[in-house]
């Protein structure tokens, strides 16, 4: 009898098991694997805009540490910045004979700025005015507020720095500086950079001796626009194919923010979890195939749940091996198998579909890590300006086995998160 009662409870429970599964999706969860997993348990991976406070930089631990599947991936702004910045300068030393257009003794430089709420863009224009010697404190850290016009030097935003070369000291003044968003609100916006220089260029003339940019997408438009007919170095970041290709023109140089490497730990970070694989395969320590990362390239903050590449100097001197922005890195080229790493679905955002860097370089990059890595990942285009246009384009979660976000506003994990919660 009480054999019988056990048998049959078992397979009432067999039963319900069976219709979770074949309903799987009904209730915020997924079964494309063995075993349903709720939305709040799957791996969620935060890229290129990390959750934080977009006043105060602060980041947002509640939704880095989602679940314990959590993690954000991009790259050290601070040590990139000073890249950034001490390339600038060391290209004025080495060409001061002739930086120097107008002959007054003051370099004028100006700086389009991405996005004032954004880490990566404040980091950048705090490494150029340190570098440079133009940074003013405010409350313990350099102001990155845009300084406008400063023409006659009286900015409270940015100061008049000084180098000594050869014996000579030479003035440098941030002779204007703005946040290019255009009138729809988009941030990082190559148009607005590319109509900006035309009108500091008018005002300003032969007092702008060096093009300082946040990004590669903002300067190629101010180069192509302005400043190679003017011969004006131009500096950007990110190496970009075509900014890399326009040094041999005279674009004076970027930044590698080793995207290669970026692209695979978004991808490779849901991998993991997704094989319950240890933590760092593939990464620290070689997977199956082979496939790791060399120690140089990145690092990575346990506290922050947060994995940052690290960035390279792109100048006249090696821009030859910057050329293609989109190739893999080789050391991790190589294919899971498919028994072992069988195909999953990841659901993954770009802000916004007309971002150059993302457009041009990352998502080339992520689509082939997806295929070695055996994902099938749907990509969603934002437009730039607004979150729900994304977050109603995550209408059911349960479809997916893994979340790859790059928000709007650095501001906004909260509105992804809930949707997980559900
Ligand atoms: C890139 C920019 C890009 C931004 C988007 C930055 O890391 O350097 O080019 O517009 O990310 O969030």
């Amino acid at each position: 009898m009480k054999k019988t009662k056990t048998l049959w409870t078992m397979t009432l429970m067999l039963g319900a098991a069976l219709l979770l599964a074949a309903c799987g999706s009904g209730s915020g969860s997924s079964s494309t694997g063995s075993k349903t997993v709720a939305n709040k348990d799957k791996p969620v991976v935060w890229f290129n805009r990390q959750p934080s406070n977009s006043t105060t930089g602060k980041l947002d631990m509640a939704a880095l540490s989602f679940n314990k599947d959590t993690y954000y991936v991009g790259f050290d702004a601070n040590q990139g910045a000073k890249v950034q910045g001490e390339m600038i300068k060391s290209y004025i030393e080495k060409n001061i004979a002739t930086i120097d257009r107008n002959g007054d003794g003051t370099i004028g430089y100006v700086l389009a700025i991405g996005d004032v709420g954004h880490n990566d863009s404040i980091a950048r224009t705090r490494g150029v005015r340190t570098a440079l010697g133009t940074a003013v404190s405010k409350g313990g850290a350099v102001n990155s507020a845009p300084a406008g016009m400063n023409s006659d030097g009286k900015s409270k935003v940015v100061k008049d720095g000084s180098l000594t070369v050869n014996g000579k000291t030479y003035k440098i003044r941030e002779l204007a500086s703005q946040e290019m968003k255009n009138n729809s609100g988009a941030t990082w916006d190559a148009a607005t950079a590319g109509n900006t220089i035309g009108t500091w260029a008018s005002s300003l003339g032969k007092q702008i001796d060096v093009v300082a940019s946040n990004n590669d997408g903002m300067g190629m438009a101010m180069f192509n626009s302005w400043s190679k007919e003017n011969k004006v170095p131009t500096f950007g970041y990110d190496a970009n194919s075509d900014a890399v290709a326009a040094i041999a023109e005279g674009y004076g140089g970027t930044v590698s923010q080793h995207a290669d490497v970026q692209a695979y730990l978004t991808l490779r970070v849901l991998r993991n979890a997704l094989d319950g694989a240890k933590k760092g395969t593939g990464i620290e320590t070689k997977d199956s195939v082979g496939n790791m990362l060399a120690k140089d390239t990145f690092v990575y903050n346990e506290k922050q749940r947060s994995y940052y590449a690290m960035n390279v100097a792109v100048t006249a001197d090696n821009y030859k091996d910057f050329t293609e922005s989109t190739k893999v890195y080789e050391g991790a080229s190589h294919q899971l198998s498919k028994s072992k790493s069988p195909e999953k679905k990841v659901w993954l955002d770009i802000y916004n579909s007309s971002d150059n860097f993302l457009g041009s370089t990352y998502q080339p990059l992520l689509k082939k890590y997806a295929k070695l890595l055996n994902l099938n990942v749907e990509f969603i285009g934002g437009d730039g300006q607004t979150e729900s246009n994304i977050t109603n384009r995550l209408g059911n979660p349960s479809e997916y086995d893994a979340f790859a976000i790059n928000m709007v506003k650095t501001d906004n994990g909260s509105s992804y998160t809930s949707i997980l919660k559900q």
